[in-house]
């Protein structure tokens, strides 16, 4: 007997946000922060690369950590909703002209195939996979608990929460555009370039009902291929205080916060990995959407000051100066801001 959902077929979806490769100069130090700091399990080495997952994540890994002469992003990896998925998109992106290549299963250990391709429009290399391992903790990790892979430790993320990249203005359009159209990101919320209405300055998307998986903001240096920052999710705002408190007495570089966005309305906080350098926010709260047609929701130039930074520490909107301009334009006339919601 077949179910209702054999005979109506979805076509190939993504499910969420699920592993980021970093590279790293230094892994023993990144290691010390994700694992040591952050809490999370390292759950395999193989030479030079480090698997961890936080402790509410029961799959094999969320994070990557590859010893190598540059720090940047390896793969941004996203996990589609069925096995059978990753050969459709790869068959779409075919289509569409998009180079893609395969990766052979267990490239990234514990992981299945997965097809990779660079976003057009932004450079960034996409990773679609489907299949990864649910090994179980060491005994002298494991949780009471079964929806926690181990127990709770450290400053305590419990899951990767969203990506945050950007690109030049002068492509953001075509990227922003490309992931909605073609892995079926919904945008959520969004602005404009103040001086470019046409062009967008920044949008929140998703395909959970989070406000974003995936951010994409326009890079003020027209650079593309940009991590801004990829983020750790805590249970709750009382953990981005005592986050701030801990690392305040680490030799851990501190952004900014914590405060709390209006643009989905979470708390942030920014650090930096000692061993790679990359942006890392620890991210809490936020409101969910359920509604299939919930609109998405514009920042005016005006507003987008409370959009950055509802309240707490200011983020920088303008190259060598920090936080709101008091004649209430925030900086609004520098061409590219770079929000780091
Ligand atoms: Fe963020």
């Amino acid at each position: 007997m077949t179910t209702l959902s054999d005979r109506y077929d979805p076509g190939p979806q993504i499910s969420h946000a699920g592993t980021i490769n970093l590279g790293t100069k230094d892994l023993e130090r990144s290691l010390w922060f994700f694992r040591d700091i952050l809490g999370m399990e390292e759950v395999e080495r193989h030479g030079d690369v480090a698997y961890l997952r936080a402790y509410q994540e029961l799959v094999h890994h969320s994070l990557v950590l590859t010893q190598q002469d540059e720090n940047i992003v390896n793969a941004y990896s996203f996990r589609t909703k069925r096995p059978q998925d990753v050969e459709l998109f790869y068959e779409e992106l075919q289509r569409l002209e998009v180079e893609a290549i395969e990766v052979p299963s267990g490239t990234e250990r514990g992981r299945g195939t997965a097809v990779r391709f660079l976003l057009p429009g932004g450079e960034h290399p996409f990773e679609l996979y489907y299949d990864i391992e649910r090994p179980e903790a060491d005994p002298s990790l494991r949780s009471k608990l079964p929806s926690n892979s181990s127990r709770r430790r450290g400053l305590g993320v419990r899951r990767l929460d969203h990506f945050n990249v950007q690109t030049s203005p002068e492509s953001i359009n075509q990227a922003e555009q490309w992931v909605r159209d073609n892995l079926g990101f919904k945008r959520r919320e969004f602005a404009m370039l103040p001086e470019n209405p046409s062009t967008v300055m920044a949008s929140w998307m998703s395909v959970t009902p989070q406000v974003h998986d995936l951010a994409i903001v326009a890079n003020r240096e027209e650079k593309k291929g940009q991590l801004h920052h990829l983020a750790y999710n805590l249970e709750n705002f009382s953990d981005s205080l005592t986050a701030a408190d801990v690392l305040r007495d680490l030799d851990v570089s501190f952004g900014v916060g914590p405060g709390k966005h209006g643009i989905g309305q979470a708390m942030y906080l920014y650090v930096h990995d000692p061993g790679s350098d990359h942006r890392v926010e620890l991210y809490a709260g936020g409101y969910l959407i359920f509604e299939p047609d919930h609109p998405a929701l514009e920042w005016k130039p005006v507003d987008f000051p409370e959009g950055l930074t509802w309240y707490g520490d200011p983020i920088d909107v303008t190259p060598g100066s920090r936080g709101r301009d008091t004649t209430g334009s925030a900086g609004l006339q520098h061409p590219f801001l770079a929000p780091t919601v």
